[in-house]
């Protein structure tokens, strides 16, 4: 059975010192709580990196990079490689945001290539996909998911990597919107990355593998998010700023996976 799973992406938000304390109240809360049956992510920016994981040490918390490197080290300026995310405590790394796909030009091959690094490097990859508004309007919205999928994973590995990886399916148009995806339309995608999976690299991989729904997931959306059968859990952007509604989140997964 697959455990979910809460991830925060803080994007370009929190100084070191602000992300201490986010950190902080996130472990707090879940050590009061105990929340079993869900996993926990913090995606802080590289630079709190290493407070954040020192921080949640000894917690059942992981961390997360936002983004890496395919190359093992170099002449890359401004770049950060999987082995030094892994030296400042991540375990994790995002890749393929919609924010990297449409703002710094990152495409599905590129991402594919920083996915096979960041796994045989240690670190489980979160492929993020999703299609962006005029794509669901024109009614090709998982014509646009299975070509990411083809490129951005299949891509990336010919058999399932042996630290697995986990998808985001985070639709573009509502990403810090506001807007949601409705749950119907959410499992929609859900079911169709698994089958894609399934198609692709097995029926055992497809079972394990979790998908994460995210864009404008909200403590007042989660629950009714994460009830789809193939929602395992969420990438949080804005909500995860804030600890007590990340920490919301967090129980609406739980309430979801103890029901299910
Ligand atoms: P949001 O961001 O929750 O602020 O919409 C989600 C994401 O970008 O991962």
């Amino acid at each position: 059975m697959r455990r979910a799973l809460v991830a925060g992406n803080w994007k370009m938000n929190k100084t070191i010192e602000d992300g201490r304390k986010l950190a902080r109240d996130v472990a707090q809360g879940i050590a009061q709580e105990n929340p079993s049956g869900v996993d926990v992510l913090l995606g802080p920016p590289y630079l709190a990196l290493t407070a954040v994981a020192e921080t949640v040490s000894g917690s059942a918390i992981g961390v997360a990079g936002q983004n890496c490197s395919h190359h093992p080290d170099g002449a890359y300026t401004g770049e950060v490689s999987v082995s030094m995310l892994r030296d400042a405590g991540a375990t994790h790394v995002i890749l393929g945001h919609s924010e990297r796909r449409e703002l710094m030009g990152e495409g599905d091959g590129l991402i594919a290539r920083k996915a096979a690094a960041a796994s045989a490097g240690g670190l489980t990859p979160i492929i993020c996909l999703g299609e962006p508004f005029t794509t669901r309007k024109a009614g090709k919205t998982l014509e646009h998911i299975a070509h990411q999928i083809e490129h951005s994973i299949q891509g990336a590995f010919t058999s399932p990597p042996p630290g697995g990886f986990i998808v985001a399916y985070e639709p573009v148009w509502a990403i810090g919107t506001g807007l949601t995806a409705t749950p119907e339309q959410a499992q929609e995608a859900h079911a169709f990355i698994r089958e894609r999976l399934e198609d692709i690299f097995g029926l055992e991989c497809a079972q394990e593998t979790r998908i994460l729904y995210g864009g404008s997931v909200k403590p007042d959306n989660a629950a009714d998010l994460f009830a789809g059968p193939d929602i395992d859990g969420g990438l949080i952007g804005g909500a995860s700023l804030n600890g007590g509604d990340f920490l919301e989140i967090i129980r609406a997964a739980r309430t979801d996976s103890a029901s299910t």
